[in-house]
């Protein structure tokens, strides 16, 4: 399809997902419905009302399939079922049926790269010899050195730490994550046939998509080439062209077959790539017309709240899709990264999102990250393309950054030697009502305490309180989905950078729309002849955009 052809109506059905606001929800976190303090698909099915409420289009689920948890339902042991601690399989298929009588789209996370060291397939690897046919679906091979004792590559686990790990006849297996989770081996056909199985799986139980895990690193060079440095920096996709597990460029081909699976079906089926690549143009890559839908815009995500970077990030993300006709999919935090909140309200970190990297807890001005976080949902929920919202971002939360040493969960926490605390800051569980723990999360008279500890203070941003509250988060996020959905120009469509200071980001979306980020220090005046729809912050008394705010304006 040429970027001409692409349809643009928000009605047409199927390019839903062009434009969709997409909501993020962490199984374990979002509602525990039977009460051991682990969310599960009864606490959603309970609160389906609080998304209809919201104003999205389609849930993304985290992996709810039997796990042993070794990182949070990413280690999967059976792709076609559903783990016990979150519900059964009917659950799961009432879950579907309600949230399509909502109008909420349905996505499920799919994680191909790897599996549990629980799953049928690595089990059986495991009681079977060397160069055999079980083993062929892992990476396994003999040490380096005379006994064999070093691991076959120098790769590194993105969790620290050697990727490899030697089992009892002495070879080693290849996890580019936990040594829980072993890699997949992509160049084993009978691999290609399972994922596309498990896909046909559950699109024929009404499933409208996948998220993809690791959608960069099924492919690895052939022979497992040294990476050649001794540098955890190196594990990012950095700009070279021969990383032998970061974007190769067999992944593509495993894309094109998986979307046929899609099209078989007559109602749209869709992909999002979680892709961390090097460049818009090596992401652009994923998204040519026979390939994914969308993919994390995670430059966004990335960029710090500066405005020649937030500008610039902007025109490459939407020049690299549109030559290949697709939209772009904005997000601003998720189940990896530290919040928005306590991201922006740092120091300008320009490329940093984890706790380790971040300059330390006394930097953080909660309320500048707040107010800096309500501007910069309105900015992306104005952009053309797709959003992401991930549970909690519309209650303002934040990084709870002082979790007790042993309650971190997060392999990484171990696997860094107990340097980097991980990402349970972002996945605590969220709260609903009331003024003390568990906040509504768990019914009344719970077994369980959540399974991360709730600080005191997110009694100031239960859902309960923030409800009907003209000032809080939930109202703005709200209100701005109303809008979005109602008003022509927004979602897919037109872009045009609006003349103004530098510091002040001013786009229209046609003739009708414009919209105005503050970025600067000083309070800007707002265009004349426009009539505000909504703002992330009082206007000034003479009806000026304070700094660190957004207004939406249509043409009067
Ligand atoms: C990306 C997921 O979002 C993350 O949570 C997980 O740890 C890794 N992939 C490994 O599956």
């Amino acid at each position: 399809m040429s970027t001409a052809e692409v349809a643009t109506t928000r009605t047409d059905q199927s390019t839903w997902w062009r434009d969709a606001v997409v909501y993020q929800l962490y199984i374990r976190s979002f509602a525990d419905g039977n009460g051991d303090g682990v969310g599960d698909i009864a606490g959603i099915r309970a609160r389906l009302g609080h998304l209809r409420d919201l104003g999205v289009d389609a849930v993304w689920i985290n992996p709810w399939y039997p796990s042993p948890m070794a990182d949070a339902g990413y280690d999967v042991a059976d792709y076609r079922a559903v783990e016990p601690a979150f519900g059964t399989a009917e659950e799961a298929a009432a879950l579907v049926e309600e949230a399509h009588a909502l109008g909420l789209r349905v996505i499920l996370d799919i994680v191909p790269n790897h599996t549990s060291d629980q799953h049928a397939w690595f089990q059986e690897a495991l009681a079977s010899l060397p160069g055999s046919a079980e083993r062929a679906r892992y990476h396994f091979r003999p040490g380096r050195g005379a006994d064999g004792a070093q691991p076959p590559n120098d790769w590194r686990s993105v969790f620290g730490g050697p990727a490899w790990t030697r089992v009892g006849d002495s070879e080693w297996y290849l996890h580019l994550f936990d040594s829980a989770q072993p890699d997949l081996n992509w160049a084993d056909e009978r691999v290609h046939a399972e994922f596309e199985s498990i896909l046909r799986f559950w699109f024929d139980r009404g499933v409208d998509g996948f998220r993809i895990d690791v959608a960069h690193g099924m492919v690895k060079s052939e022979g497992l080439p040294d990476l050649g440095v001794d540098d955890e920096a190196m594990l990012a996709p950095v700009d070279r062209a021969d990383h032998p597990h970061w974007d190769r460029d067999g992944v593509h081909a495993i894309y094109c077959a998986w979307r046929r699976v899609a099209d078989s079906y007559p109602e749209p089926r869709v992909f999002v790539a979680e892709a961390w690549v090097d460049s818009p143009e090596r992401l652009a890559r994923y998204l040519r017309p026979d390939e994914l839908h969308t993919a994390f815009n995670f430059d966004f995500l990335r960029t710090s709240w500066e405005p020649a970077t937030l500008r610039a990030v902007i025109d490459e993300s939407l020049a690299t899709v549109a030559e290949v006709g697709a939209p772009t999919t904005w997000v601003l935090s998720n189940h990896d990264v530290v919040r928005h909140v306590s991201r922006l309200g740092r120091p300008l970190t320009p490329d940093k999102y984890s706790l380790s990297e971040l300059p330390p807890a006394e930097t953080l001005d909660r309320e500048l990250g707040t107010r800096r976080a309500r501007a910069a949902a309105l900015l992306m929920f104005a952009l053309p393309g797709g959003a992401y919202v991930y549970q909690g971002d519309e209650l303002g939360l934040w990084e709870v950054e002082d979790l007790p040493d042993d309650v971190l969960q997060d392999p990484t926490w171990k696997r860094s030697g107990h340097t980097d605390r991980g990402r349970d800051g972002c996945r605590v569980p969220l709260p609903w009502s009331g003024t003390a723990a568990p906040f509504g999360f768990s019914p009344d008279g719970a077994s369980g305490a959540p399974w991360l500890p709730q600080p005191a203070d997110f009694a100031s941003v239960t859902v309960e309180t923030q409800d009907g509250d003209p000032g809080s988060m939930l109202t703005l996020y709200r209100a701005a989905l109303r809008i979005r959905r109602e008003h022509p120009a927004l979602g897919d469509g037109e872009f045009a950078w609006l003349p103004g200071p530098s510091d002040v980001l001013t786009f229209s979306r046609g003739a009708g729309f414009t919209c105005v980020v503050n970025l600067s220090d000083a309070p800007v005046p707002l265009p004349a002849d426009a009539q505000l729809l909504l703002a992330s912050a009082d206007l000034t008394d003479t009806g000026e955009l304070p700094p660190d705010a957004a207004a939406w304006l249509s043409a009067a």
